[in-house]
């Protein structure tokens, strides 16, 4: 083999290996999809202002359309324009958006966040509860702590909302 056959098939590898590398840190960047990242920083429960819908029972916010990625009122999603499309009824627990884990179990793996019981139903905070002042010290006596935001947890759970289990294991 001649200095330079041997040269382009070394020079061949090192390609390949940069092309997976790539390809590696694209997949990586990829893991948290676009409707997660949008659903996570909406407001919902505004009146909707679409056809004077706020007029109607339950004409507030509160329906994520994964398909459009949009917020919409129930109205909204009832029209042909989004039949089919799969959607996400956002709930209020204590005064923070949550979703039943029975919905969002279809949608992403929930095991390990903090489940709350809203009428007979688990549901999941969708963002962290805002934060006292100071953060809390991590101690070994108050249990576990959220493994992205350590705020105090119970029980066998990691993570405080979807934001911090997605958020988390992003990084
Ligand atoms: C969800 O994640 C947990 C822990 O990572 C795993 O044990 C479980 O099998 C997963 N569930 C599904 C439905 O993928
Ligand atoms: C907490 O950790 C400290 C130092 O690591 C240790 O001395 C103490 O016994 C621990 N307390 C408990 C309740 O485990």
């Amino acid at each position: 083999m001649s200095f330079e056959v041997f040269f382009r098939i070394l020079l061949g590898i090192k390609t390949v290996i940069l092309l997976q590398v790539r390809l590696g840190l694209k997949q990586t960047s990829n893991k948290y999809p676009e409707w997660l990242d949008l659903l996570l920083q909406s407001k919902f429960f505004m009146p909707c202002l679409n056809l004077k819908h706020e007029e109607l029972r339950r004409g507030e916010i509160n329906v994520f359309c994964i398909d459009c990625k949009a917020c919409l009122c129930q109205h909204c999603f009832a029209t042909p324009m989004h039949s089919g499309h799969k959607q996400l009824q956002i709930r209020r627990y204590m005064y923070r958006d949550v979703v039943k884990i029975d919905d969002m179990q279809k949608l992403m793996n929930c095991s390990h966040v903090m489940p709350y019981t809203l009428n007979s139903a688990k549901v999941v905070l969708l963002n962290p509860r805002p934060q006292a002042t100071k953060p809390p010290t991590k101690s070994n006596e108050t249990g576990p702590n959220c493994m992205r935001c350590e705020r105090m947890l119970v029980g066998l759970n990691r993570y405080c909302s979807i934001s911090c289990k997605v958020k988390h294991n992003q990084i």
